[in-house]
């Protein structure tokens, strides 16, 4: 693969500053990617360590392989499986049979697609692709495509879908535009769709730096992947398989991801503030915290890697 289409991993040195990966330890790379995180850990590991990567996106695991393989990793020191969130019980029973001799120090989730995910143009993710407007990042997601919701969900749910997972203000008024436009036509491209929303929001209020239907794309996204319901169920399958003193490493991209981890993490933290079942049930604080507000990139990252702008990194470590 070109080295240019590669994904720029975000927040490296802040990811290893917390997550804190040394010799011997276990890690989970919950979010393999092309292993640019994968091979920052790696490389603290040493010949004892073990690093699990996993992801659901088979292309991305085999770019992963090639670029660990070249750094002449020992093949004792990694494993990587393709498995999606959903799953992480099952994959974690099987990697970890017997957690009291061996159990993740770590894990590491950095969430949402990677770059070429968001440029693939048979995914039909962006206001400028003239492909059918489908979203589903993993291929084998059974459910309906954004299409099938633009088309068939009624103006009030749509309505719904917008403000709900991504705040849109205008959330109403491209609804109604959405199904008044779909009654000509059927809304088939990722053009099209993002010429109807800019259409239904008022010029004067179109956000500065980003496209006007960058929210009700995200939002289709999310809907479409299951993006959230995933989150809420993974981040407890993962903390209750840490080692105590284990680390929890989220790195989130809006703020619907990472108002769900800030609400996790605090739950962990101070359970009387728990929004969600606690973890094992426990009414006691079972995480301290490793950061008392989000890391975000410095000036030089957002400079060179765009991406990184809006990642926002949160951690607690298990008691
Ligand atoms: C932002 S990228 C990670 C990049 C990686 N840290 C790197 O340095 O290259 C997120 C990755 O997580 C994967 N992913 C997203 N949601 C997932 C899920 N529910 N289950 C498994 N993998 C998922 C995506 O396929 C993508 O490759």
């Amino acid at each position: 693969m070109d080295e240019l289409e590669l994904h720029e991993p975000v927040l490296v040195k802040e990811v290893l500053d917390t997550l804190s990966p040394a010799p011997g330890k276990v890690i989970v790379d919950a979010t393999l990617g092309h292993g640019g995180h994968s091979l920052a850990i790696l490389s603290q590991l040493g010949g004892e360590g073990l690093l699990v990567g996993i992801d659901r996106d088979p292309q991305m695991l085999a770019t992963a392989r090639r670029r660990i393989e070249a750094a002449h990793v020992p093949e004792s020191c990694y494993k990587l499986i393709v498995a999606d969130h959903s799953q992480l019980p099952q994959v974690l029973a099987e990697t970890f049979p017997n957690p009291r001799v061996s159990a993740p120090d770590g894990f590491l989730f950095d969430l949402g697609p990677s770059t070429p995910q968001l440029l693939d143009p048979r995914l039909g993710l962006s206001w400028q692709s003239d492909e059918a407007l489908d979203m589903r990042i993993n291929p084998r997601l059974a459910g309906p495509s954004a299409a099938d919701i633009v088309a068939a969900w009624d103006e009030a749910e749509l309505a719904r879908l917008f403000r709900v997972h991504t705040d849109e203000r205008w959330a109403g008024r491209i609804a109604r535009r959405i199904v008044e436009a779909r009654a000509r036509e059927p809304i088939r491209t990722g053009r099209r769709l993002g010429e109807i929303v800019a259409g239904a929001i008022p010029r004067k209020a179109w956000p500065p730096r980003i496209h006007p239907a960058t929210r009700v794309f995200l939002a289709l996204r999310i809907e479409v992947n299951g993006e959230y319901r995933t989150l809420e169920s993974a981040l407890p399958v993962a903390f209750e398989w840490l080692r105590p003193a284990g680390r929890l490493v989220v790195i989130s991209f809006h703020s619907g991801e990472d108002r769900r981890v800030k609400e996790f993490m605090r739950a962990a933290v101070t359970p009387a503030q728990a929004p969600w079942p606690l973890p094992q049930g426990e009414a006691r604080a079972t995480a301290r915290p490793v950061t008392h507000r989000p890391l975000v990139a410095g000036e030089a990252e957002q400079a060179r890697n765009p991406r990184s702008r809006s990642a926002r990194l949160r951690a607690i470590e298990k008691i």
